[in-house]
C-alpha cells in the first residue's frame, strides 16, 4: 500500500515569533497570499498524501477552522456577486481527509510525533513541519522522491537535508554522512525533469546544533521525514534533552544506533526550505514569494527597486 498519511506538527509555542504568534499560531502566518500550513498541505497532496493528521495545540483551532468547508462564507460570496473569489477557497475541495490530535503538553517535535500514535498505527508514516515549506510556492514533490527511495531501499527512515552556510551549522541537527556520498539512482520515467533529484546517502549519524569546528558536514535536517512505524517506539525510549524535550533528532540517533537503515536524501537547490520558525527567514520567505506572485510581484519588484535606489540615494547625501 502506497504512503499516504503526513503528521504535521503544529502544536509549537512559536515564541521566536513573539508578539505575532501571541494568539495566532505561527502555521498560519501568511507568506505572500496563503497561510504557512496551506502551503505544505498543498505540497503533501501533490507527493500523494491523502490523510493529514495535525498534532495541535493550544490555541491553535484556526487551522482547523482553515481546512474546513465555510459554507456560509461560500454563500456570502455568492449572494453579494463575488463568485470570482470561490477560486481563493478551492483549496477546501481537495481529496483529503483530516484528522486532529492534540498534544496536552508542549514537551518538544518528539513528543509531537509521539502524540500521533494512537491514530497512526503500524505503518510507515511523513512527518511534515507545518512551519516549513519547500521550494518557492512549495513546488517540490520531495516528499513523493523520499517515500519512492524509502520503498525501494527498504529504509527505516529517509530524511531531507538542505546545505547551509557553515556558519549556520550551530542552529541545526546536522547529518554525518556515509562518506563518500553515493549518487542516487535515476528518476523514474515520466519524471525526467526531475533530474535535480538530491542525492542520497546512508546517515552515520545525525548531531544536534553540533559547533562549527566540530560539524561533519553542512547538511542540515529540512523538516520532511519519512519513517517506519518503529519510530514510535524509539521515542517512547527516548528521554527528555535539550530543554526537557523529547527530541526526534535523539529519535532517530537510536534507530541508527540500533542497526536501523537511515537515508537522507539531499534537496535540489531549486526546491530550497522556507524555514518560518524566526523573523529573518520570515521576512526572506515574505519577499520571495511576494516578488514571486503574477499579480503583484511586478508592481512589489518596482516599488522596492525606488524604494532602495532612494534609500541610497538618500545615504549618499
Ligand atoms: P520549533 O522547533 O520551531 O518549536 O517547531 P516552536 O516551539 O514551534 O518554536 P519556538 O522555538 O518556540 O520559536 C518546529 C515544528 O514543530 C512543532 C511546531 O509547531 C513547528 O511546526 N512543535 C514543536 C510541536 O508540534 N510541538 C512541540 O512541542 C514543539
Amino acid at each position: 500500500m502506497p504512503i499516504d498519511l503526513a503528521i504535521v506538527p503544529v502544536a509549537g509555542h512559536g515564541t521566536r515569533l513573539l508578539p505575532s504568534t501571541k494568539s495566532q499560531p505561527k502555521e498560519m502566518l501568511p507568506v505572500g497570499r496563503k497561510p504557512v500550513v496551506q502551503y505544505v498541505v498543498e505540497e503533501l497532496a501533490s507527493s500523494g498524501m491523502r490523510r493529514i493528521l495535525f498534532v495541535t495545540g493550544p490555541g491553535k483551532t484556526s487551522i482547523e477552522n482553515h481546512f474546513d468547508i465555510n459554507v456560509e462564507l461560500i454563500s456570502v460570496l455568492r449572494e453579494t456577486g463575488k463568485e470570482e473569489l470561490l477560486e481563493e477557497l478551492e483549496f477546501e475541495r481537495k481529496d483529503l481527509q483530516y484528522f486532529y490530535t492534540r498534544q496536552r503538553r508542549q514537551l518538544g517535535l518528539g513528543h509531537a510525533v509521539l502524540c500521533a500514535r494512537p491514530l497512526a498505527g503500524h505503518e510507515p508514516v511523513v512527518v511534515a513541519l507545518g512551519d516549513s515549506i519547500i521550494g518557492l510556492n512549495a513546488q517540490s514533490d520531495i516528499v513523493r522522491r523520499m517515500t519512492d527511495e524509502f520503498e525501494r531501499a527498504d529504509a527505516d527512515a529517509v530524511i531531507a537535508f538542505e546545505t547551509v552556510p557553515r556558519e549556520d551549522v550551530v542552529h541545526y541537527g546536522i547529518a554525518k554522512p556515509r562518506s563518500p556520498l553515493t549518487p542516487s539512482p535515476s528518476p523514474p520515467e515520466g519524471r525526467g525533469e526531475k533530474s535535480s533529484v538530491g542525492e542520497v546517502f546512508v546517515l552515520d549519524d545525525l548531531i544536534e546544533k553540533p559547533a562549527v569546528a566540530e560539524a561533519p558536514s553542512n547538511l542540515a535536517v529540512a523538516a520532511r521525514y519519512v519513517f517506519k512505524p518503529a519510530i514510535f517506539d524509539l521515542l517512547a525510549q527516548t528521554p527528555p534533552g535539550k530543554g526537557g524535550e523529547i527530541q526526534l533528532t535523539d529519535a532517530i540517533r537510536l534507530m541508527i544506533q540500533m542497526g536501523g537503515r537511515v537515508l537522507g536524501i539531499q534537496l535540489p537547490a531549486s526546491e530550497r526550505r522556507f524555514d518560518i520558525g524566526n523573523f529573518e527567514s520570515y521576512f526572506q520567505a515574505f519577499v520571495e514569494f511576494a516578488l514571486a506572485d503574477s499579480r503583484y510581484g511586478p508592481a512589489l519588484r518596482d516599488f522596492l527597486r525606488s524604494h532602495l535606489a532612494n534609500e541610497t540615494a538618500d545615504a549618499r547625501r
